[in-house]
């Protein structure tokens, strides 16, 4: 069956491909990093809710970070927007073919992040309300947030095969289809939860840093347990990771491995920075969450290599027709950047916060 590929937009690009290529990732980097603390940290919160019955530390883990995640949640959320809209509007081809024909799946992504949403409410704000149910609605929420990260990694990889969109359809239109058959699903899948708990460690860990400098004995143990979390996850990473490496297609792989210089530095940089981010937590955590956050950016420009690899032979940004709407598209980098900016006062004013404010605040 001939690979069958949608045409482009004929509104064509509202500003360079370049340009829009360099902000998909950038925003998909902050998607990333805010993913990773609710993944991880919704799943901490659960496990510490059940610790908690018999230890006080795992009690005030589990109250703390309920007070977190669900502004975590509407960042994940809000940061999500953007990558979404760029992904749109330069692989809408892929895109909308991946999601009609993953239709169902793709919708239930709505009711998951509501349902797991309410979950992390009610857990912060009414945990005498569910009493002994607290431990499984935070499960609930966890088990969900999991689920959404793999249709989302269904959806990103059925977007980067064109050949199977033909015979998936011819199969079945009714928009049931998943991406099982794909051998990089579940390794990809696991790259990125398993860096959420190394990410979510780190905020646990950060957390810990601030309450101790609070004159808080709590933070002592946290630090030290949030850079455990760090530390098991990155190293169960470094075999997860060679397993997604080696799972891809021959061609890509070799350019992963000396095929393709910058690609090679890239990915490999990446992977060093992730390796001394692990040998310095106990020693520096801001040097370590900064060292993560590189790996995690030159992680996010692999992505993107590796999906214009996998697009090249049917589809190439670079040659859709510009149409530029620069009005629109100032307006736009201007609220991004007011966007960013009350983020950022956000999570200060979260970390600043000393303890009786924020139990007043959530009351
Ligand atoms: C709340 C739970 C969510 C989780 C756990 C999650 C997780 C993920 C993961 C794991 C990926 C990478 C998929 C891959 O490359 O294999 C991803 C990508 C992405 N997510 Fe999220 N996500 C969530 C919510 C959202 C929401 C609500 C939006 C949009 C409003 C969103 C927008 C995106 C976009 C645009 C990408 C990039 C897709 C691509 O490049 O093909 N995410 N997400």
């Amino acid at each position: 069956m001939p690979v069958v590929i949608p045409p482009p937009d004929p509104a064509g690009l509202p500003a360079p491909a370049w340009l829009l290529q360099i902000l998909l990732v950038f925003t998909f980097i902050l998607h990333i990093l805010a993913m990773n603390l609710l993944v991880g940290g919704t799943t901490i919160m659960a496990i510490g809710l059940r610790k908690g019955k018999h230890s006080p530390f795992h009690a005030e883990l589990a109250k703390r970070l309920s007070r977190a995640l669900p502004v975590v949640m509407s960042f994940t959320i809000t940061l999500g927007i953007a990558p979404l809209l760029f992904v749109q509007v330069l692989y809408g081809q892929a895109f909308y073919t991946a999601s009609i024909l993953m239709a169902w799946p793709w919708l239930s992504v709505v009711a998951l992040v509501l349902l797991a949403y309410y979950g992390l409410y009610l857990v912060q704000f009414r945990p005498d309300w569910l009493g002994r149910w607290v431990t499984p609605i935070a499960w609930m929420s966890a088990l969900f947030i999991l689920l959404v990260g793999l249709l989302y990694t269904h959806n990103a990889t059925l977007k980067l095969t064109p050949e199977k969109w033909a015979p998936m359809y011819d199969a079945s239109p009714a928009g049931l289809h998943l991406n099982w058959s794909e051998p990089t699903l579940i390794p990809r899948y696991l790259h990125f939860m398993v860096a959420a708990f190394a990410v979510a460690g780190l905020g646990i860990a950060l957390l810990g840093l601030l309450a101790r400098k609070r004159g808080d004995s709590w933070g002592d143990e946290a630090v030290r347990y949030g850079a455990k979390w760090f530390i098991g996850a990155t190293l169960v990473q470094l075999g997860v990771g060679l397993w997604f490496l080696f799972s891809l297609p021959s061609n890509f792989l070799q350019s992963f491995i000396g095929g393709n210089t910058v690609n090679t530095v890239v990915l490999w940089a990446g992977v060093l920075a992730a390796v001394l981010g692990l040998l310095l937590v106990n020693r520096s955590l801001p040097g370590a969450v900064l060292l993560t956050v590189v790996a995690i950016t030159l992680m996010s420009v692999t992505r993107h290599s590796l999906r214009q690899m996998y697009l090249q032979p049917h589809i190439d940004v670079n040659t859709i027709p510009v149409n530029p709407q620069w009005g629109v598209f100032i307006i736009f980098a201007v609220l991004l950047v007011i966007g960013l900016a009350t983020v950022g006062w956000m999570v200060w004013q979260f970390y600043q916060a000393g303890e009786p404010k924020q139990a007043a605040a959530s009351q």
